[in-house]
């Protein structure tokens, strides 16, 4: 990063404010840290914190920094671990000691690299909320599982720090609100001179001007003042660009800009703002072909000077080595191309970028509470994410900025975007707070939810049995968690998929087995199967994944896949097996895999979710496993050196006559009937029944939809099965997408007689 001798950060705006930022917040217990995207704070500030010495040296307390988002906790984790000279957080173990200093960890969902010697802590909002709830990892197992609750008061931090707070996602504003009730109550017993006692430092950061509200937020009677600090920024002339008329498929609009910048204008990277990793996907493959044909067109045109193109992603489910590639400086006469979704408005800066090119669209959640469905919607971004996007450009130099919508369009853009917490689905915010002992209907939320939302969450949880109803004086209820519910607010994933782990673990251990792989494969962060774009090739890869097909739908499909592919592990694995033999393994399982049409990344993604969901599964007593491949033997066969996937999960699969076969991939021996019924508990906002003209209607009332063609009850697929499309009457979905119409993903035929007891449960409570 052309740094000599200096420290890497100096030149940052941040570096100028230095000495007023460590003093306020030793004076202050909040502090607000406004400053423009890529100004330095999420980079600067902890290292500020840290090399000030506020941190108490004898507790080893820590500084955590939240995010929303998990590639920026991961990516910026190991930013400032190579600032600092120390260990990269991604290949911290729980106690190998590197011989650079470990200070700097990360923690997100099913992954934790932290240990006794992190200082510095990156970690997701999600992650925050669950330290809050209490301990996963407990210390023994004779020490009861109960929740600790707001007893934990986030002990081991000394400085929380709130990053990205202006995106308002659900998470963070959840972490706003308890985070405000732990300071309190540390300073209370600070104040009441309790012994140990330690005051919690917050800061809250922001790329835009919420100052004042977060400032009232956090200010106190014997605290009015929050000190707002503001980074002078440095930002260079942005020339922007519209579309005349606005453009009917933005993605080719994109590649045909991407393609003009790249033969006609000046060196300098492009920032391309896409939708989601679909999108991506294919706007990257037509760039990838032009880039081909790149050599061959200038020959033609007597061009010398067209440099190479490479072409980036950037979204969420790439790995950490994958994300990396993207800051990654740019060779010599060549051009880069960073394919993008929102990630990169504010949470990470990509330096280099001298053009952006903005779709002017953003993938987000949207649930509405009249039909009980949260569906992912593409929808227009606010012009407060426009200017930031434009603002991309011009970071380290002038730039220009090409919208792929007309300037009449950005006018009736929306001021600012809508926070997460008015457009989602809530249950898993207000479960977590119930195990709090908190009322998600009184809580102090910096912005409080509309209560239609909360209400059809708490009907949620109700019909999840999660919390229950009591009459109390007055005539009027409160609202109690049940065990049950206890047990699904510490389960790091969604109430109804706890519901499932549950529900499967009471029909015994081999549904117990297949409900948690089911999870792991739906928990990854993206599908297992590949989706190539053109139409010839999605074909190809249909046909390929065809031995998994089950005539029950997605669900035991996905799982058919991944107990083939285990199958075809166990195979490379022994067919390769003695010394440094892996190199073999990999290529084998690699060929399995593309035959297959399996995403192999994804897949093994799915095995890390899988190994730790059955870690935390022990944890709480909860039975997720087969009896043949117990807990005990799968946890402690040592690991192969040096392949990270030679693990215990090659063991976990040999099982006699299960679905992985011996010729790999052939589906059909398992039983998912029970699986499949559990799958429906507490879920009657998941369920809907066929209509005569054949699109599909939710039991509880709202739109109708069709199955997506990706589905393997797809219409279109019946003949090549055998079955009808009458034989599907009544179904269980994942997700309705909403695109020109409404579609349902991941989804699996049911027995229309076992809706009859959920719509009781409905009925009772609500
Ligand atoms: O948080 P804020 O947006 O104020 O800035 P930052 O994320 O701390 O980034 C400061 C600078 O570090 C930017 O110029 C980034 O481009 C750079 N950076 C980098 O080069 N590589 C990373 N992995 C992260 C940041
Ligand atoms: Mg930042």
């Amino acid at each position: 990063m052309g740094s000599s001798g200096a420290r890497v950060g100096e030149a940052l705006p941040v570096a100028a404010g230095r000495a007023t930022i460590v003093q306020r917040i030793r004076e202050h217990d909040t502090v607000i840290l406004v400053g423009e995207t890529g100004s330095g704070k999420t980079t600067q500030v902890p290292q500020f914190l840290f090399d000030a010495g506020i941190l108490d040296a004898h507790r080893k307390t820590m500084i955590g920094i939240t995010q929303p988002r998990r590639v920026a906790a991961t990516s910026l984790a190991r930013r400032v671990a190579s600032e600092m000279g120390c260990a990269d957080p991604a290949t911290l173990a729980p106690k190998h000691t590197s011989e650079k200093p470990e200070h700097v960890g990360y923690a997100v969902r099913f992954d934790d690299r932290t240990n006794r010697n992190t200082r510095i802590k990156f970690l997701t909002d999600g992650m925050l909320i669950r330290e809050i709830l209490g301990p996963i990892e407990l210390p023994s197992a004779s020490e009861p599982n109960k929740l600790r609750g707001k007893g934990a008061l986030l002990k081991r931090y000394g400085i929380l720090i709130i990053d990205e707070a202006h995106e308002r996602s659900l998470r963070t504003d959840l972490v706003l609100g308890l985070v405000r009730e732990i300071q309190r109550e540390r300073r209370r017993r600070v104040d009441a001179g309790e012994p140990g006692a330690l005051p919690l430092k917050v800061v809250i950061m922001s790329a835009t001007i919420d100052a004042e509200r977060f400032a009232r937020f956090f200010a106190t009677e014997q605290a009015p003042d929050v000190p707002i600090l503001y980074v002078a920024g440095r930002q260079h002339a942005v020339r922007l660009f519209h579309t005349e008329a606005s453009c009917e498929d933005w993605t080719d609009a994109a590649v045909r800009a991407v393609m003009q910048i790249h033969v006609t204008k000046p060196l300098g990277d492009v920032l391309v703002f896409a939708t989601g990793q679909e999108e991506i996907e294919s706007l990257a493959q037509s760039l990838q072909l032009f880039a081909s044909q790149l050599d061959a067109w200038a020959d033609a045109e007597g061009r010398t000077d067209v440099p190479g193109l490479l072409v980036r992603p950037l979204y969420a489910a790439l790995g950490p080595a994958a994300s990396a590639a993207v800051f990654a400086p740019t060779p010599a006469h060549t051009r880069k191309v960073v394919l993008a979704t929102n990630i990169a408005e504010t949470s990470i800066t990509i330096p280099g970028v001298r053009y952006v090119v903005d779709s002017g669209l953003v993938k987000e959640k949207v649930f509405s509470p009249q039909t009980g469905v949260e569906t992912l919607q593409v929808l227009p971004i606010s012009q407060s994410s426009s200017v930031q996007r434009a603002g991309r450009a011009g970071r380290e130099a002038p730039g220009e900025c090409y919208r792929l919508y007309t300037k009449e369009a950005y006018g009736t853009l929306a001021k600012a975007p809508v926070p997460e917490i008015h457009r989602t689905e809530l249950s898993g915010a207000a479960l977590q707070l119930y195990a709090l002992g908190l009322d998600p209907f009184t809580f102090g939320w910096l912005d409080p939810p509309d209560s239609a939302l909360l209400q059809e969450a708490a009907l949620h949880l109700a019909e999840l049995g999660a919390i229950h109803g009591e009459a109390a004086g007055g005539g009027g209820k409160v609202v109690r968690l049940t065990p049950l519910g206890r047990q699904l607010a510490l389960l790091p994933i969604v109430p109804s998929y706890a519901r499932l782990l549950v529900a499967a673990a009471e029909q015994g251990p081999v549904v117990a087995r297949q409900a948690r792989d089911l999870v792991s494969v739906l928990s990854a962060d993206r599908g297992v199967f590949v989706e190539p774009h053109d139409a010839e090739r999605r074909e190809a890869a249909e046909r390929a994944r065809d031995v998994f097909v089950d005539a029950s739908g997605d669900h035991a499909t996905l799982l058919n896949a991944l107990y083939g592919y285990l199958a075809a592990r166990a195979h490379a694995h022994g067919a390769h097996a003695g010394g440094g033999a892996s190199a073999g393994a990999r290529h084998e399982l690699r060929m399995w895999c593309q035959t297959h049409g399996v995403h192999e990344r994804t897949m093994r993604n799915v095995l890390a979710i899988r190994k730790q969901l059955m870690r935390i599964c022990q944890q709480h007593g909860l039975k997720c496993d087969d009896e043949a491949r117990g807990g005990a033997a799968a946890r402690d066969v040592p690991r192969v050196d040096d392949d990270e996937d030679a693990d215990t999960d090659v063991l976990i699969v040999t099982r006699g006559g299960g679905g992985a076969g011996t010729s790999a991939g052939t589906a059909g021996t398992e039983d998912y009937t029970a699986l499949l019924q559990c799958l429906g508990q507490g879920r009657l906002s998941n369920t809907a029944l066929r209509q005569p003209d054949g699109t599909f209607r939710r039991i509880a009332g709202g739109l109708s939809f069709k199955l997506h063609p990706s589905c393997t009850l797809h219409p279109a697929r019946h003949g090549a099965r055998g079955t009808s499309a009458a034989s599907v009457q009544a179904i269980v979905f994942e997700e309705l997408v909403l695109t020109t119409q409404a579609f349902a993903r991941t989804v699996s035929k049911i027995e229309p007689a076992w809706l009859q007891a959920l719509v009781n449960t409905r009925a009772t409570s609500s």
